[in-house]
């Protein structure tokens, strides 16, 4: 299937490790021009070049914490300037610490915003005058399945990623006059850096290793094992595809089916 994705001009926050980076590797492979992001430049150059080696096509980076909203802004103005437009974000990021209610103090709770509600909103108030301009623009937002779901010990992204999925739902219907598709993905666990280190922590907990409680992971999911990043990419590049052109307003799980909601 053509995704119509041919010389798109596509900004990817958080791109430098992980889902991020597999999403932007599939939107380079569909022949997109893709801005990575990640705060760590040297991370960064080498997620491009890797990108660039098997694609063949111009991957360019710009270091910058998305969670500070001046960088967020100049972040987008530098992509824009890049590419020379934009018809797709993927808003990402790092996701907040893990902990019950009494772990955290006033401050956590406003750097968790910061990271998780507010870097979306003051990445997309900026990509929203260029979004404008182009005849296939559509939003995605990376939040999880703890924003249908709470996820025990993750206090912190139960209450803020919900708030992200209103957002793109409010703006799908805010921006439908200009023609902006909002969307937002909630992954289940998959493949990254970020599972090899809760793996890691259940395995110091429960006395075994990481690969026992990786696979112990996967039998809770019921296709029977975590997903990959690359399963991922490929919902998220679908969805903001002009292929995907009537998915809008859409909270999509990729979960393995792990969520028991009806809904
Ligand atoms: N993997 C899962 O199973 C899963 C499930 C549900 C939700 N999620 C959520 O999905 C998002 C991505 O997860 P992941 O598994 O891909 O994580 P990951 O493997 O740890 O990668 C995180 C990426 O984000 C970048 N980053 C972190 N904080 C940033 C910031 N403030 N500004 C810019 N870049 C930043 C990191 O690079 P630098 O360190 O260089 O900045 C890295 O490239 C997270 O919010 C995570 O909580 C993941």
């Amino acid at each position: 299937m053509d995704l119509g994705l041919q010389g798109t001009k596509v900004l990817v926050t958080a791109a430098s490790a992980g889902l991020g980076a597999a999403t932007a590797q599939r939107f380079s492979l569909e022949g997109a021009l893709v801005v990575i992001n990640s705060r760590n430049l040297d991370k960064l150059q080498k997620t491009a070049t890797a990108i660039n080696e098997v694609s063949g096509n111009p991957v360019f980076t710009h270091a910058g914490d998305v969670s500070k909203p001046e960088e967020a802004e100049k972040l987008v103005k530098n992509a824009v300037s890049m590419l020379g437009g934009l018809d797709i974000i993927v808003t990402n990021a790092g996701g907040p610490p893990a902990g019950t209610f009494e772990a955290f103090d006033y401050e956590a709770w406003r750097n968790a915003t910061d990271l998780t509600l507010l870097s979306a909103i003051n990445l997309i108030r900026a990509a929203l005058p260029h979004l404008k301009e182009s005849n296939r623009a559509a939003v995605l937002a990376v939040v999880s399945i703890a924003a249908k779901e709470p996820v025990d010990n993750l206090t912190l992204s139960n209450t803020i990623r919900p708030a992200v999925v209103g957002l793109t739902k409010t703006l799908s219907f805010e921006h439908s006059k200009d023609s902006i598709r909002f969307n937002s993905i909630l992954p289940g666990i998959t493949d990254t850096e970020r599972i090899d280190h809760l793996m890691q922590a259940r395995a110091e907990k429960n006395n075994s290793d990481p690969a026992t409680e990786r696979e112990n992971a996967g039998k809770m999911i019921p296709v029977g094992r975590i997903g990959t990043p690359e399963e991922f990419a490929n919902a998220a590049v679908f969805m903001c595809s002009p292929a995907g052109g009537f998915i809008n307003g859409v909270a999509l799980l990729v979960d393995g089916g792990a969520a028991k909601g009806t809904f």
